[in-house]
């Protein structure tokens, strides 16, 4: 064993990662992290007080420390938030490992998290909004992907199973 985690699950919010990750685990019989609650846990609060109160770029340097620590100690199934491929340093700490990337088109997207009520900035386009999140993001979920396994007409089970055959 080299230790770090077996499967490291990105892609955009909606996209069934942490569904798919606990499907994982279960499959594999390992733990399940994610980061977004790891932070959470540390910080005692809610994610969107995070950005509200100390802002964006403050969060991902939250988030990059909550992806050093996991991938550093984690041997299991590990999810990232969906925005966590944005920072340079979280992409660099995710060389060399085992990275699906959960892809989902932008019809998919507005059909499966819409207009969230918690998730203003999808509140205002939709539609647009998300063409606007996946152009910025998609080439990022790419490059530290080893694979990428499409979830718009598959279900959890499905797409745990693609993710373990490509790996
Ligand atoms: C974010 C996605 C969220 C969470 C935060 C920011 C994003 O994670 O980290 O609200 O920028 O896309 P999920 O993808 O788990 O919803």
């Amino acid at each position: 064993m080299t230790g770090g985690p077996l499967v490291v699950l990105v892609g955009p919010m909606g996209s069934g990662k942490s569904t798919v990750g606990g499907v994982l685990a279960r499959r594999l019989g390992v733990p399940y992290r994610d980061t977004d609650a790891d932070i959470v846990a540390a910080q005692g609060r809610e994610i969107s007080d995070i950005f509200v109160d100390e802002g964006e770029p403050y969060f991902r340097e939250l988030e990059r420390a909550a992806v050093a620590a996991a991938v550093a100690e984690h041997t299991g199934v590990l999810a990232l938030g969906g925005g966590a491929v944005l920072d340079g340093g979280t992409r660099a700490l995710l060389a060399g490992l085992p990275v699906a990337y959960l892809s989902m088109d932008v019809e998919e997207a507005v059909r499966r998290v819409g207009l969230g009520a918690a998730r203003p900035l999808l509140a205002v386009n939709p539609r647009r909004q998300w063409r606007e999140l996946m152009e910025a993001r998609r080439h990022l979920y790419t490059e530290v992907a080893r694979v990428v396994v499409a979830t718009d007409d598959r279900t959890p089970e499905e797409v745990a199973q693609a993710v373990l055959d490509a790996l």
